[in-house]
């Protein structure tokens, strides 16, 4: 592995998070309030063309997994051939490509990024009551948002092999009494369902009180599921899985406030104007952007190029830091130091 992305913490940063707008089309309660984010001005979010570089320069650097995000990745207009495009690095050593959705817009779109290599999809869903979806999200759109959990599974079927993990924050006294409901979600279809634990951000007016615990939700559902068991993970998972005797699928739990998992994360993020940052929380930021917005940068990937640099077993081998690195020397010194390395 590249020593380039392995931080003090010996963390080998191979996953790389993109924000491809701030933009959303629903407005969950935890998130955003009914006016929606402020949104930046459109010169300063990154171009397709700048997403797609810079997805090759991390790739190039020994990133594996690359998801794209939001707000609503799906309502960028051209998020289908920045997939194509992205989906192409799987020959420089890319091996996952995912995305986390709403869902209201997804099932259309589905299809045309399986061909663009998608493997990966946390779509979130927080009721199974559409009258309690329009409650926490503020808008209409639960039929939809089904609509893509069952293209999807009707997509593996046919062996497309998209992950599908369901991502639902519990509310206290919003949809707690749900729990029970969407661990049955897994009784016969193959998916993991994922209980988060609701965090603080910025003016979300969170309390400790509508915090639902990890622990209190596997008490519910150990009363119904005694045999409810844990399942290993992997080394850099952010939830902990669990598994039911006789169920297809399986649950998770992400216990960002009871039991964080600082010391396993290995997520890198680009916010969608261009901000590199190695913490949800953190402040520390460099601007990719200003550093790639020069005369010849931000190009679409050039295939033809990175194979002659790189040739085929490119991603196998320990990409180097000297002239052959696609970083420039100013970028590789912000890097190095907003991961601590
Ligand atoms: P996979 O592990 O690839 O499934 O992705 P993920 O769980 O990181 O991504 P997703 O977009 O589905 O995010 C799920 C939840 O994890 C969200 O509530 C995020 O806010 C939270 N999350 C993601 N990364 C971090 C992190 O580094 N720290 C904390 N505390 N929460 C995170
Ligand atoms: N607390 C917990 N999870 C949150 N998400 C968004 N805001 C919060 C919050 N305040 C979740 C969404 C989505 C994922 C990317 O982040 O449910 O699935
Ligand atoms: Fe926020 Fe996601 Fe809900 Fe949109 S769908 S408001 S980004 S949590």
């Amino acid at each position: 592995f590249s020593e380039f992305l392995t931080d003090n913490f010996n963390r080998q940063h191979d996953y790389l998070r993109i924000s491809v707008t701030e933009r959303c089309n629903l407005r969950c309660l935890y998130c955003m309030p009914e006016e929606g984010v402020a949104l930046s001005p459109p010169a300063h979010l990154l171009t397709t063309a700048e997403i797609v570089y810079l997805s090759s320069m991390f790739v190039s650097q020994g990133v594996t997994k690359i998801r794209l995000t939001g707000g609503e990745p799906t309502i960028r207009k051209d998020i289908i051939p920045m997939m194509q495009e992205i989906g192409g690095l799987r020959r420089y050593g890319l091996r996952e490509l995912c995305i986390t959705s709403n869902g209201i817009s997804l099932y259309r779109k589905l299809d045309s990024m399986a061909e663009a290599g998608l493997t990966g999809v946390n779509l979130s869903l927080d009721t199974l009551d559409p009258f309690q979806f329009q409650i926490m999200t503020r808008r209409k759109g639960f039929e939809a948002v089904m609509k893509s959990i069952d293209r999807i599974l009707e997509m593996n079927k046919l062996g497309a092999g998209i992950k599908l993990k369901i991502n639902c924050v519990i509310m206290r006294g919003l949809n707690d009494k749900e729990i029970i409901p969407f661990v049955e979600i897994g009784r016969e279809k193959s998916l993991e369902v994922r209980f988060i634990e609701y965090m603080p951000f910025d003016g979300n007016k969170w309390s400790q009180g509508k915090m639902f615990s990890y622990q209190e939700m596997l008490a519910v559902i150990r009363e119904k599921y005694p045999t409810l068991e844990r399942v290993p993970g992997h080394k850099n998972d952010t939830s902990k899985i669990y598994h039911i005797p006789g169920f297809e699928g399986r649950v998770g739990f992400i216990t960002s406030m009871t039991d964080n998992f600082c010391g396993t994360c290995n997520r890198l993020r680009i916010t969608s104007d261009g901000n590199l940052k190695v913490c949800l929380f953190g402040n520390a930021e460099v601007s990719l952007r200003d550093l790639i917005r020069k005369p010849n940068n931000g190009q679409p990937i050039n295939h033809e190029a990175m194979d002659m640099l790189y040739g085929s077993d490119f991603g196998q081998m320990t990409p180097r830091m000297d002239g052959n690195s696609k970083f420039s020397n100013d970028m590789q010194r912000e890097l190095l130091e907003v991961i601590g390395a």
